[in-house]
């Protein structure tokens, strides 16, 4: 595998391999890998002759800073998953090297899209998740771009900004993968504690039983509410928002008849560690 830490150097490497008519699939991570991200590369590598892994903690997207103090960061452990996946290019920057002095990032307009959900609970988030975003799409020029459906706004949002780029590169969404037990992978599942880490779980079948109460007559709203109470109830879990929407905008939406493309997404706090989850309900 090879490791490159300079902007230069990576886009010169990377330029003189596409001159070859080679095809580069990129992941772009924030380290502390598990198998969510190792079926991104799998799926990357299969797909194209040079996969590129990054992994950079971006400290612009964290609202908070005791959330990006505890990040984990397990370079070590990262490095061998990597060369055990056959990974081709890691880019390793500094946080210098992706924000030098003078960058400019142009302003991107999501109407409502980044309003909703994870945009009204962890404000300039996604600010700094389309910054960093745009900003190592320009260094790796992939042709396609490998993100998880876990981060369903996110990648609906990196969507909307390739789109209105009109960029040549693809983005490809990777299914979510789970624990046996239901709970989605995420770098923060580490940082549960025994008993929220039993409960964890609970989320995904309370938001995979929601088509069943649906057609068993029960409304959107009616839904949603009795998720909330659910989830409410397990000790020392706290629902952030739980929401039926529109999978293209975001919106609420009022009956399942709205839409073809229906996503639930949620966000619960356990203890201190916040997860989210969704599951597609509908998609024609
Ligand atoms: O999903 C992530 O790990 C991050 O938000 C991303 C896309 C790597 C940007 O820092």
């Amino acid at each position: 595998m090879l490791l490159f830490k300079e902007v230069k150097s990576i886009k010169r490497y990377l330029k003189s391999e596409q001159a070859k008519g080679l095809k580069v699939g990129y992941v772009p991570t924030m380290g502390a890998l598990h198998e969510g991200h190792a079926s991104l590369i799998k799926r990357a590598k299969a797909e194209n002759d040079i996969c590129v892994c990054s992994i950079f903690v971006n400290p612009t997207q964290f609202n908070d800073p005791k959330d990006l103090e505890k990040y984990p960061r397990t370079e070590g452990q990262d490095i061998e998953i990597l060369v055990g996946l056959d990974n081709d290019v890691l880019f390793y920057p500094t946080v210098s090297a992706v924000y030098p002095k003078g960058l400019h990032i142009p302003m991107f307009d999501f109407g409502q899209v980044d309003k909703v959900m994870e945009g009204h609970f962890r404000p300039g988030h996604f600010d700094g998740v389309v910054e960093v975003v745009y900003r190592l799409l320009d260094i790796v020029e992939p042709d396609n771009l490998y993100m998880g459906q876990k981060d369903f706004q996110q990648f609906t949002l990196i969507q909307h900004m390739l789109n209105q780029l009109a960029s040549k590169t693809q983005l490809v969404v990777c299914p979510i993968i789970r624990e046996e037990d239901g709970l989605a992978l995420s770098s923060r599942n580490v940082r549960l504690t025994e008993e929220n880490r039993k409960n964890a779980p609970i989320i995904s079948k309370i938001l995979h039983q929601l088509n069943d109460w649906l057609e068993e007559g029960m409304t959107i709203k009616q839904v949603e509410q009795k998720a909330i109470d659910q989830l409410s109830k397990i000790p020392d879990f706290k629902p952030e928002y739980l929401e039926i929407v529109d999978g293209y905008s975001l919106q609420a939406i009022e009956k399942m008849s709205d839409s073809d493309y229906v996503v639930v997404c949620a966000a619960v706090w356990t203890g201190d560690i916040r997860l989210i989850d969704n599951v597609i309900l509908k998609k024609s």
